[in-house]
């Protein structure tokens, strides 16, 4: 099987504390997964479970603690940091933090074009931002002369997708690129994510805490809780039959066939935060419905079950 990108045994610790008390927060520990060629693929999971430790390890913006990112998606002739550079675009979550307010919106384009040396000449960089601002329902014309505030959180995401697709990307991660869009604009920006990979073939990680839009436009999902994978699989076998508790808690939160609503169910990050991390057996042993006593002292492996890989000591029979 082709894989664009791997993820191999990621391992993230951050220090905090004072020098006198010390704590270590694995903030992501020991994940794998992989993206496939024009593929979307998910990370999942409340907020501070990892995602974006996840997101920025992979763009080079943080270091490892151990692990590997292997790719094998570059283009031929081409060596791996360019690979990382051109290869690989992102998407944040907050659109109005993008874009400088007192700059003109395309300027940004041509910043890009420049940096990349991907056009000769004024006229020929134009050609290329609008081919790339019409892939997302916008127009060179639409931007022309325009500040930030000239659009809205929406526009300026398809603003954001449409420059991430000015180096012909092979992957581009979104992290919570709709989190602070308005509700009603979700879908047809999420959307935009499935037209790419069809039309382009481009892939999507696409990071969220909403699991509507996930189910909705993603091919493959990883559950994350606590810096952990606790299942992982494709979207119908994770969030039609999930077989972790914790996935299951979660999905019982959806509202059924309702995936203009965002998500409702955020178990809030509590006191129990640092003590979830700390613990020996399953970090998600403390409000486990189904808990065991082997689930208190071992943390539970990965098993196959009907296709996807569950963390949990429950099926420690159907492997
Ligand atoms: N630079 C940092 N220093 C210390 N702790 C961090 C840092 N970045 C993230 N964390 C911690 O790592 C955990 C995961 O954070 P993050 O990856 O941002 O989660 P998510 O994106 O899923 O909300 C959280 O407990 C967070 O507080
Ligand atoms: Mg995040």
């Amino acid at each position: 099987m082709e894989k664009l990108l791997e993820v191999k045994n990621l391992t993230k610790t951050f220090t905090l504390g004072s020098v006198l008390s010390r704590v270590k927060i694995t903030a992501v520990d020991n994940i794998s997964f992989y993206i496939k060629p024009a593929e979307i693929f998910a990370l999942a999971g409340e907020s501070g479970c990892g995602k974006t430790t996840t997101a920025r390890i992979i763009m080079g913006f943080e270091h490892a603690t151990s692990g590997a990112i292997i790719h094998s998606g570059k283009k031929e002739a081409k060596n791996e940091k360019v690979w990382f550079t051109e290869g690989i675009q992102a998407i944040f979550q907050d659109p109005f933090g993008t874009f400088n307010p007192l700059r003109q919106v395309e300027r940004y384009f041509f910043e890009t074009i420049e940096n990349y040396k991907l056009a000769k000449s004024k006229r020929a960089a134009v050609e290329r931002i609008d081919a790339k601002l019409r892939l997302v329902g916008l127009s060179y014309e639409d931007l022309a002369g325009k500040y930030p505030s000239e659009f809205s959180g929406g526009q300026l995401q398809r603003i954001s997708i449409a420059r991430a697709l000015l180096t012909d990307p092979q992957l581009i991660i979104a992290d919570e690129p709709v989190s602070m869009v308005d509700a009603s604009l979700r879908m047809s920006i999420v959307n935009l994510f499935k037209k790419l990979r069809d039309e382009l073939g481009v892939s999507v990680l696409y990071i969220t805490h909403d699991l509507a839009t996930a189910y909705y436009v993603c091919d493959r999902i990883a559950i994350m809780f606590r810096g952990k994978i606790a299942e992982m699989g494709t979207v119908e076998q994770v969030l039609m039959a999930p077989k972790h508790p914790y996935t299951q808690l979660l999905r019982a939160s959806i509202p059924e066939a309702d995936t203009a609503h965002r998500w409702q169910g955020e178990i809030r990050l509590t006191d129990a935060e640092e003590e979830e991390y700390l613990r020996q057996g399953c970090r998600f042993a403390g409000r486990c419905p189904r808990v065991m006593d082997i689930c208190r002292t071992t943390p539970p492996p990965d098993f196959e079950v009907e296709g996807a890989q569950v963390a949990c000591h429950l099926y420690a029979d159907a492997g």
